[in-house]
């Protein structure tokens, strides 16, 4: 039996379907947190690989259910404001305000040839960034009248530090724009919500095999652009697992964290040390 850390806690966290935001689901309910888990569960146009499913939602209920979690799970689009909403109501009636938030929905439209380079920009930051505020923008005046602090994290990346393999593409640009402006968001959250006790901070995964990079259109990307080749970690790990990055979450949510709020925080073997 793990150590209830997070008993009595309630974490909102975004993406939460598969990948990384299923295991920061898993890990935080294994401590005790209560978790209210979003995802969009359909897939957006100009994205080149499928989305999360309603089954990927049911799986990472039936896994949080396993540790002995206790889920709500809500189908919802953080680029729509009313879907926000709608699951922090649900949030709240079921479990009150959340303690915790993990805005880690993302997308990541690198591909071999880009049909709009556009669409791809403002897509990734509809979803990377106008999604994130719009997630703290829900949550964090809540936490604030409920004035019991709070703890929240934004899952931007490497690409929220560096520009590096930036080929010019909307897509390319436009996830190094949003994962940039991840920063700002919690930069500037952060000197309002301090005072609160409430943290932010942000967390920047290097590659994590997951479904938005192991794809061919992802394949195919690298094999068009040389830059894509210097994006190798300095430690002799090729990729990192969702658990790296959610030890990383507990890191900055649990006790261990309490007094550390407004920094960037790699989680990356080395990456934008290089
Ligand atoms: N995989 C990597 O190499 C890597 C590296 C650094 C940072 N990240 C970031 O980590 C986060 C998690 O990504 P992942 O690797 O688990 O990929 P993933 O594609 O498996 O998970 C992303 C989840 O977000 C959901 N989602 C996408 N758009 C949404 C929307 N508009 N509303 C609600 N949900 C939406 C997807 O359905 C999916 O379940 C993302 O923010 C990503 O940018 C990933």
């Amino acid at each position: 039996m793990e150590q209830q850390s997070l008993a009595g806690k309630v974490a909102f966290i975004t993406g939460a379907a598969r990948g990384q935001g299923r295991s920061h689901a898993v890990e935080l309910a294994r401590r005790g947190a209560r978790i209210l888990a979003l995802d969009i569960c359909e897939d957006i146009a100009s994205v080149p690989y499928a989305l999360a499913t309603q089954s990927d939602l049911d799986q990472t209920v039936a896994e949080v259910e396993a540790v002995g979690g206790e889920i709500v799970a809500v189908q919802g689009d953080v680029r729509e404001t009313a879907d926000v909403a709608a699951a922090v109501d649900r949030c709240v009636e079921a479990f009150g305000v959340p303690d915790i938030v993990v805005a880690n929905a993302g997308i990541n439209l690198q591909r071999g040839q880009e049909p709009d380079a556009q669409v791809a920009f403002i897509d990734t930051i509809m979803v990377n960034l106008v999604g994130v505020w719009n997630t703290v923008h829900a949550i964090a005046p809540l936490m604030v009248e409920r004035d019991q602090g709070g703890s929240i994290v934004l899952i931007s990346s490497t690409n929220g530090l560096t520009g590096r393999g930036g080929d010019g593409s909307g897509a390319a640009t436009g996830y190094t724009a949003s994962k940039h402006g991840v920063v700002g968001i919690m930069r500037s959250l952060m000197i309002w919500l301090a005072p609160h006790g409430i943290r932010i901070n942000t967390i920047h995964p290097a590659g994590v095999p997951t479904a938005m990079v192991s794809h061919a259109e992802m394949q195919a990307w690298f094999a068009g652009n040389p830059a894509g080749h210097t994006m190798g970690n300095a430690l002799p790990v090729p990729m990192l697992d969702p658990i790296d990055i959610s030890r990383a979450v507990l890191y900055l949510v649990e006790e261990s964290g309490r007094h550390i709020t407004g920094i960037t925080l790699p989680v990356d073997a080395g990456f934008t040390g290089k």
